[in-house]
């Protein structure tokens, strides 16, 4: 495994993060079984992969308490990155979603932050937080100042509660918001072979400012991995409910394109599911992969992407591809 600095936090992550989004299990990640999630975290750490991303939502607090039991007794090996921000207590912030009987909302006021990080840190058997990130910026009716949400995650870095502050899912604007108010370390977004919008503007921001940057949904949830065939049925309600690559029409495409990387691998006599962190790997040593993984197969599988190293004209072959699909 390699290792990487998260900002100035001292922080050495591993560059393939777990993600532990499909760990949370509920309606988006059905068939998700903890003993078996709590295994494939324990393996994780065997292979070098240290550092762990969840979230509250994820499963309403459930993956934040698999992380919390697999961690207990090694905590200072791990490097854990939760998110604040996206609320369901009450009707505080601005709704955005209803999942799984839980009202939604985005809230980052100081109250929610600290109420937020009080439950992550019991969920998760910790007294410290290494990575803590705003899950979504505030968006309209409610629009709490940057100010506030930034300066409480200051706070927190000052009280040791945090090691590191991160933002996901925002705009150039905004990310050149939070590091002008305060010490933000590290930035999320999605980032795969068939979402490459990231690379136009944040990453050369990031890059402009110093900041690594956290690329989830690096597989696009099992389909490039090549697993999925044409006939598979998305389950309502499923994460992958959501994504438009999984919708009529583009979904058979996105298939075809799987289908003719096969020569690629045998190449590099790696699967798809390597080829598409290798892609985003050639994209920068500053790129961390977080790759979703609830199985312990999956992370001995996605571990050895890490080893393919991909030529120049290999990853503009890929892009080719990717045209020619019209993706
Ligand atoms: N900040 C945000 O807003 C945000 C949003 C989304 C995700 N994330 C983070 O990013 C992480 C990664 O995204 P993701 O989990 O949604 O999707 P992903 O990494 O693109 O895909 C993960 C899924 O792919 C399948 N898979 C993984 N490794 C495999 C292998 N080696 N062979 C075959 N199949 C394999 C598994 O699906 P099955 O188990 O169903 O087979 C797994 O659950 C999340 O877990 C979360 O930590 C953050």
């Amino acid at each position: 495994m390699q290792y990487m600095k998260i900002g100035k936090s001292g922080i050495q992550a591993s560059v393939i993060t777990l993600g532990a989004m499909g760990i949370g299990g509920g309606t988006w990640w059905r068939n998700s079984d903890d003993q078996e999630s709590i295994r494939t975290i324990h393996q994780a750490l065997e292979l070098g992969v240290n550092t762990i991303d969840t979230a509250p939502v994820y499963g309403f607090g459930h993956s934040e308490e698999v992380v919390g039991k697999a961690v207990k007794g090694n905590r200072s090996k791990y490097i854990i990155s939760t998110k604040c921000g996206l609320w369901w207590d009450d009707e505080e912030g601005s709704f955005r979603f209803e999942k799984d009987g839980h009202k939604v909302t985005r809230n980052l006021t100081a109250h929610a932050i600290r109420t937020e990080i009080e439950r992550s840190l019991k969920r998760l058997g910790t007294d410290y937080i290494d990575i803590y990130y705003t899950h979504n910026p505030v968006c309209p009716p409610v629009m709490t100042p940057a100010q506030e949400t930034v300066g409480t995650l200051m706070e927190l870095k000052k009280e040791g509660k945090i090691r590191a502050i991160g933002s996901s899912n925002m705009t150039p604007d905004e990310i050149r918001q939070y590091t002008s108010l305060g010490e933000i370390d590290i930035i999320q977004g999605h980032y795969s072979m068939l979402d490459r919008n990231a690379a136009k503007e944040i990453i050369p921001l990031c890059r402009e400012k110093g900041l690594p940057f956290h690329a989830y949904m690096p597989l696009e949830r099992g389909l490039l991995t090549g697993k999925i065939t044409k006939d598979y049925v998305v389950p309502a309600g499923d994460a992958r409910d959501d994504s438009p690559l999984w919708k009529p029409g583009v979904f058979s495409r996105a298939v075809d394109f799987v289908d003719s990387l096969q020569d690629i691998c045998q190449a590099y006599n790696c699967s798809c599911a390597h080829l598409a962190v290798a892609y985003l790997r050639a994209k920068g040593e500053d790129i961390n992969v977080i790759a979703g993984a609830r199985r312990v197969y999956q992370i001995e599988d996605i571990v050895h992407a890490v080893d393919v190293k991909l030529t120049e004209s290999d990853v503009a072959e890929i892009e080719n591809r990717i045209q020619k699909y019209n993706l």
